[in-house]
């Protein structure tokens, strides 16, 4: 199988290998290696002085080694890859290798992730080694998302606190983990005038507490009844089935200012957890899970 993009490069490899071997046979050939008949003379060439050139032949040694090195290129690049997308006669290739090593490494550690998987996540969480693991998965795979210590950013939840989009038991985490998650807050634009936004906006930050304005909280109630509870659930304690956030908690994912919350309703959301089942198979979201319930759970089970 060729990896280039069209022929052409793999001839121009093929050519520019072929041309430098016969180059240096070329080379080789060229240069005297048989005793001359005559006496052997001077060349004529002198250097520093003293320093003068005989024609005596190559040392034979020393012209059997470039052969050597000639006949070694030739069947290293029919065994191995070198030569264009011809030879490797061994079917040795780079990513095989390192399949191979990735394979190896696994075996390695495959007891282990197998002791942690048939334990309880909760167990697993108490694990100091466990947790360790499951740092490192988290720093390879997560971290990039949801921060390095966890806590996540705007858009990205914080997995440190009490406070779940979808649920904190650990069957809960590990679904999450399995399948991704796809947040989904309807925009509102088009349905709501801005008026009525900034009206259910204020109704929203009152629920946590925040300063509002009481008209617009009054009309802003009505609102919320009719196009929200349906989600976010008559309190506005949200839903964890379809990760309809709480919004009386005072903990946000996007922002609790009243020009974000407007952005928020009017044009919606919609959080992307990607699944992580292909990426990372069971047992190392297994741990992951564990990892991440610990978190937010040191003392009951987890140090
Ligand atoms: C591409 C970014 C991204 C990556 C990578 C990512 N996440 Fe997430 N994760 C998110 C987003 C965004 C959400 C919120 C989804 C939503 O808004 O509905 C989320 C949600 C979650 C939740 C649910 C939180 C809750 O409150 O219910 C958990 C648990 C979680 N992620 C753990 C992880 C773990 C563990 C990894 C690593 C295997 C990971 N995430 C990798 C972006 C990411
Ligand atoms: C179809 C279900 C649904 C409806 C209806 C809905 N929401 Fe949401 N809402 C969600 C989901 C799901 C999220 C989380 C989005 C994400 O994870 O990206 C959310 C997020 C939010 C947030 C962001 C909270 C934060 O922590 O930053 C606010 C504010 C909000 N909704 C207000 C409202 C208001 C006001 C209405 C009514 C006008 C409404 N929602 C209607 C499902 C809904």
């Amino acid at each position: 199988m060729s990896d280039f993009i069209n022929n052409f490069w793999n001839m121009y490899v093929v050519v520019l290998v072929v041309a430098s071997l016969l180059f240096c046979a070329f080379i080789v050939l060229s240069n005297r290696s048989a005793r001359p008949k005559g006496p052997v003379e001077l060349h004529g060439h002198q250097w520093d002085e003293t320093l003068a050139e005989w024609n005596n032949p190559l040392p034979r040694w020393w012209v059997w080694l470039f052969w050597i090195t000639i006949i070694f290129s030739v069947i290293y690049l029919v065994a191995y890859p070198g030569l264009g997308s011809l030879g490797n006669a061994l079917g040795w290739s780079a990513t095989g290798a390192y399949d191979k090593e990735v394979a190896t490494a696994e075996a390695k550690v495959a007891p282990l992730f197998d002791r942690y998987a048939a334990m309880d996540i909760k167990q697993v969480a108490a694990d100091p080694e466990a947790r360790a693991m499951g740092e490192r998965l988290f720093l390879n795979n997560c971290a990039v998302c949801h921060g390095t210590d966890a806590r996540g950013s705007r858009g990205f939840p914080n997995l440190t606190d009490k406070d779940w989009l979808y649920g904190g038991e650990p069957e809960t985490i590990v679904a999450t983990l399995t399948n991704g998650r796809n947040g989904a807050m309807p925009a509102f634009g088009g349905a709501l005038d801005s008026e009525q936004v900034r009206d259910v906006a204020n109704y929203v930050r009152s629920l946590s507490g925040l300063a509002a304005d009481s008209i617009r909280v009054q009309r802003g109630k009505t609102l919320f009844a009719t196009n929200c509870v349906a989600c976010h659930g008559p309190e506005g304690k949200g839903n964890q089935l379809m990760g309809a956030p709480n919004l009386t908690d005072g903990i946000w994912l996007y922002g609790s200012t009243e020009p974000i919350i407007v952005q928020t309703i009017t044009k919606g959301r919609a959080g992307h957890m990607p699944a992580h089942e292909e990426l990372l198979g069971e047992k190392k979201i297994h741990l992951l899970a564990a990892y991440v319930w610990g978190l937010s759970n040191k003392g009951d089970g987890a140090k």
